[in-house]
């Protein structure tokens, strides 16, 4: 996608579409209000003939508009002018683009905006318009025979801009919006893929492929005989049951030499069926995307790549496919992580926790600055945060506070958990030094605790993303989470923001 900031009048811009907006009662966007005088008052009566309105969400499209260069004019409702926020001109945006999109739209003006862009403003509205672009445009139709329909052939999305000054803070936003877009797109397919092709060695192409398309990235990729003598009997007590081979990628950026990395950890089940514990049949075909962890790493370093990010971040994706046979593991056997201490396996459904444990030990030879694992982990924290927000927990406050923050500014919110010894306690094990799982109550928190038997001395955070990396139901799909929001914790540690 191409982008372009213009101060020129909505009016006056000859694009497929312009895209202006009103507020509830009638009160006109300034572009919409630029459209009207220069219609001689067509949107106004639109408005009073009810084709128009300031409902939120709704879309009206207008052709040949007397006095406007522009094919089309999309007029979409931005609801009570005091309460249009970032989350809302995204919703808003993404409407009038759907109402677009089976026109021949290749290019856009955008005229919508927030009041008070001025400082990073116009930076953070440029990169929340490209990446409500990407999420409208994507599409997955790999596994599809036939002809599928075309997206819409946009190609051009041209940013309203106040004033000349906020041109560059506007360009760099697309620039890094389009960065994410890619990042979650990579994530989405992955996620999307059916168990069958995204098995754990394709993850490991994927990342190697990943790996030749950027300079200062390298993919390397351990398989089980490497994991074994490394120690890694915790994962491999998960990898027992499937004839699918067991990865472990190691990918590293190197962005800015000497610095301590940060590294990500990316829980990379391919499919969980439970294992022995094995899983009811109802929806289990969602466990493909007991993945989305590892995708969501991957296309994170990906964005990272593709952004020449002055900073070292490596990921470690521990890769497999849980299912039950005659030489799974069962309840009750105890494995030795890599770590040194012993698990008594409870529920060989709690597998996520028995490979980030070995990857967490694994990552320990980079001496990383910040480690940070991301997990479909617990269906507690569904349960506990609903499928709006990414559970945070972390044994540093200030580390915590900061993802919150990414979070918060890339539209992609985190909520802090609690960590602590009274909920560790729960994983006691009467025969090995700690069991896999620790009961139902407080299952997202004990499941956090587990891992962090596993990081100490290390600054570290947990992301539970079991809520938020993808949509059940009719929308069913991977959604890219939390690419948008590790980006920008990681373009904040580097000072990439304005
Ligand atoms: N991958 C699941 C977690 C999950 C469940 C994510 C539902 C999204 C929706 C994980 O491996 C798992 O099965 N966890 C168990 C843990 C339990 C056995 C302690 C769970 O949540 O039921
Ligand atoms: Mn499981
Ligand atoms: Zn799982």
């Amino acid at each position: 996608m191409d982008y372009f900031t213009t101060t020129s009048k909505a009016s006056r811009r000859a694009v497929d579409c312009v895209i202006v907006g009103v507020y509830e009662r009638g009160k006109l966007g300034a572009g919409a209000a630029d459209i009207d005088a220069a219609s001689k008052g067509a949107i106004k009566r639109h408005i009073k003939n009810g084709d128009i309105s300031g409902h939120f969400g709704h879309c009206f499209v207008l052709t040949d508009v007397a006095g406007v260069r522009a094919t089309r004019v999309a007029i979409v409702g931005l609801g009570k002018a005091g309460s249009f926020d970032l989350t809302k001109y995204r919703r808003a945006l993404a409407a009038a683009l759907n109402a677009i999109s089976r026109s021949k739209t290749r290019q856009i003006l955008n005229c919508l905006t927030l009041e008070n862009t001025n400082g990073a403003g116009s930076y953070y509205l440029a990169r929340h318009t490209a990446q409500t672009v990407g999420d409208v445009l994507y599409r997955f139709t790999e596994m599809k025979s036939g002809k599928t329909p075309p997206a819409m052939p946009l190609k051009k999305v041209g940013l309203a801009i106040a004033k000349p000054g906020d041109a560059a803070k506007s360009m760099r936003g697309a620039e890094h919006g389009s960065a994410i877009v890619s990042g979650m797109s990579l994530a989405k397919d992955l996620g999307n893929l059916p168990a069958n092709v995204c098995t754990p060695s394709y993850l490991a192409r994927t990342a190697q492929k990943l790996a030749r398309e950027h300079k200062n990235l390298q993919t390397r990729v351990l398989n089980e005989t490497e994991m074994k003598r490394l120690g890694m009997h915790s994962l491999l007590s998960v990898t027992a049951g499937t004839k699918e081979a067991a990865r472990l990628i190691v990918m590293q950026y190197k962005g800015k030499p000497g610095q301590k990395p940060v590294v990500l950890v990316g829980k990379g089940v391919t499919f969980d069926s439970g294992g022995i514990s094995l899983k009811p049949g109802p929806a289990m075909d969602e466990m493909k995307f007991d993945m989305c962890g590892a995708a969501g790493v991957i296309g994170t370093i990906a964005a990272v790549a593709g952004l020449k990010l002055p900073i070292n971040v490596n990921v470690v994706v521990p890769a497999v496919e849980n299912l039950p046979s005659g030489r799974a593991t069962k309840p009750g056997d105890i494995v030795k992580s890599m770590s040194g201490q012993t698990i008594e396996i409870l529920n060989t459904d709690a597998e996520g926790r028995l490979i980030l444990c070995d990857a967490l030990t694994y990552s320990r030879r980079f001496k990383p600055d910040t480690i940070i694992d991301v997990a479909t982990l617990t269906g507690a924290c569904v349960v506990a945060l609903g499928h709006h927000r990414t559970a945070v927990m972390s044994n540093n406050d200030d580390l915590s506070k900061s993802i919150v923050a990414a979070g918060v500014s890339s539209d992609d919110c985190g909520w802090p958990m609690p960590l602590g010894e009274e909920w560790a306690t729960q994983l006691k094990s009467n025969f090995a030094d700690m069991a896999n799982v620790g009961g139902r109550d407080g299952g997202a928190i004990t499941a956090g605790c587990f891992l962090g038997k596993f990081t100490d001395g290390m600054n570290w955070a947990h992301l539970d993303i079991a809520g938020t990396a993808w949509k059940s139901g009719k929308q069913k799909g991977a959604t890219g989470r939390p690419v948008p929001m590790l980006t920008e914790f990681l373009l904040a540690r580097c000072g990439a923001l304005p």
